[in-house]
């Protein structure tokens, strides 16, 4: 048997490739990344010999990671052209096999997606490749998946080129597709002239197809095509079934209603676990809260906030954008500050306007706010750990991870109640102390305002509802494994329908 073979010892295992732009640890912007790493390896203990194919970005570092050179790949580029690909091996955590497709031209140049803010123009060239070469890494290998499991726009135009394979006789066998929808928000508009280089013919030009307002628009070419469809939560399915959350795509979506549903995503608590946290400076856990107090207190320190366990800290960790309610933020925080004891802690970057805005709010109350513009894994851990409240006030919010790491370290989620916020956190009870966090229905800054002050005033006046609310938010699961269950069986779906 092979090494990296799942653990059934049964050949017959489906078989599933993940082709994707992220993956953690080696590349990642947001959640994407963590759940092409969790989602596989989950999938790998029932038995799914699950693969992913990324590419090889220069900032992923092969020596760091081991990673292995294997035979190159030619991958076909419509018009009979071919590209030619270095490809890499590795093997992520929990023994996903994973490939790396190198390609210098497009895949060495600083960011996974834009530079600096500015997107690349030649994206759908860049993971159209990348998709055409994961196609090509399996052929060559005899690794026929039955499954191709493409994320987001990047990769959502797989499942067109299957379609154009298919009717050109030339397949990856009877292999179907499955698209997750991890931001509808995104969508990956390109310039008509891409479809040629992706091989699909004028045919796909068209409203039913890729074309969106004279241009291709790739995550609607998933959505026409793939076989099944899945988002992050089951009220981000609801919401993006209708305007505006589907962002314009809704009656396509409506259209596939039957092959469409929201599966939550899960944490992994092997990565983030505060009982075995290398990262943080002291592990606790919920019946056990001491190394919480110097997680705390570190915390403090380390962003230049008054060391005092008196006062309420709040975290964010956060990508700046829209999408996650900075606009609320830059009004509510400094109103809340003026008004109420409480400090927060944020990590964070994106958004320049919004960078300069959380460096100002540091500077404007020294000593009640740290700030870290920039991507730190070890600071992302510590702020979960050391603060008291974890601040997620998004507009819109397909799943959300962060939510569910703060609930593992026992920080409570003050959130807007859309997507897989609204899935994810228990509202809290006044009458009762129970609940996990503290929730608002309307996305203005008044209401984000009033909810952080129903926080704080838990916080100071019902102190026994913080402990109790903590102790069930840390007991809470939010497991792949349940999650990659209703996976396997959308891939039985699929191989049924195609035959295998
Ligand atoms: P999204 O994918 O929309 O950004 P999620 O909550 O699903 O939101 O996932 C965010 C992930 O990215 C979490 O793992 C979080 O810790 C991480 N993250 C976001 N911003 C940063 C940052 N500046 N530094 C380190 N990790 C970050
Ligand atoms: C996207 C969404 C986020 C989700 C993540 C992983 O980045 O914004 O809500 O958790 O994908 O599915």
């Amino acid at each position: 048997m092979e090494k990296n073979a799942p653990n059934t010892g049964n050949s017959s295992a489906p078989r599933v490739l993940f082709v994707a732009s992220e993956c953690a640890p080696y590349a990642k912007c947001g959640g994407l990344g963590d759940v092409v790493a969790s989602l596989p390896k989950a999938l790998r203990t029932l038995g799914v010999d699950a693969r992913v194919a990324i590419p090889l970005y220069d900032s992923i570092d092969r020596g760091k990671y081991g990673l292995e050179p294997e035979s190159p790949c030619l991958a076909g580029a419509g018009r009979g052209e071919t590209n030619g690909c270095g490809v890499w091996r590795g093997t992520a955590d929990g023994d996903v096999p994973v490939w790396f497709i190198e390609h210098n031209r497009f895949f060495a140049r600083g960011g996974i997606y834009d530079d600096h803010g500015a997107e690349f123009g030649d994206n759908a060239f860049r993971f159209g490749l990348l998709c055409m070469a994961a196609a090509q890494v399996c052929r060559d290998r005899a690794w026929i998946p039955d499954i191709l499991h493409v994320h987001d726009w990047p990769t959502a135009v797989l499942p067109a080129m299957m379609d154009a394979w298919r009717k050109n006789g030339t397949p990856l066998g009877r292999a179907g597709s499955v698209l997750t929808i991890h931001n509808q928000g995104y969508q990956g508009y390109s310039h008509a002239s891409a479809l040629d280089y992706l091989g699909l013919g004028p045919e796909y030009f068209a409203a039913d197809a890729l074309e969106s307002y004279g241009k291709i628009n790739l995550l609607k070419g998933g959505i026409v095509f793939a076989d099944a469809i899945t988002t992050v939560s089951p009220t981000y399915a609801k919401e993006i079934l209708l305007e505006p959350g589907g962002n314009g795509l809704s009656g396509f979506l409506q259209r596939r209603e039957g092959d469409f549903e929201g599966i939550l995503n899960g944490a992994d608590y092997e990565v983030w676990n505060p009982e075995t946290d290398p990262q943080i400076p002291a592990v606790y856990g919920a019946n056990s809260l001491i190394g919480k107090g110097r997680c705390k207190q570190e915390l403090q320190v380390q962003m230049g906030l008054k060391p005092d366990a008196s006062v309420p800290l709040f975290g964010i960790v956060s990508r700046l954008a829209a999408q996650k309610g900075t606009e609320l933020m830059r009004e509510a925080l400094p109103w809340a500050l003026n008004e109420m004891q409480m400090q927060i802690a944020v990590l964070g970057s994106g958004d320049s306007d919004d960078e300069s805005f959380f460096r100002w709010l540091s500077q404007a109350y020294p000593g009640r706010v740290g700030v870290e513009i920039g991507y730190s894994d070890e600071l992302a851990h510590r702020i979960q750990a050391g603060s008291d409240f974890f601040l997620m006030p998004s507009l819109f919010e397909p799943c959300g991870l962060s939510q569910l790491y703060a609930l593992r370290y026992g920080s409570l989620p003050v959130v807007h109640a859309t997507g897989g916020l609204e899935d994810t956190v228990e509202q809290y009870n006044e009458g009762e102390g129970t609940g996990t966090g503290f929730k608002f229905y309307h996305p203005d800054a008044r209401a984000f305002h009033d909810t952080i002050g129903w926080a704080v005033s838990t916080w100071y006046d019902r102190p026994s509802h913080i402990t109790l609310m903590r102790e069930d938010a840390m007991k809470r699961r939010f497991e792949w494994e349940t999650s990659a269950r209703r996976y396997v069986g959308i891939y039985q779906r699929v191989m049924a329908k195609h035959g295998a």
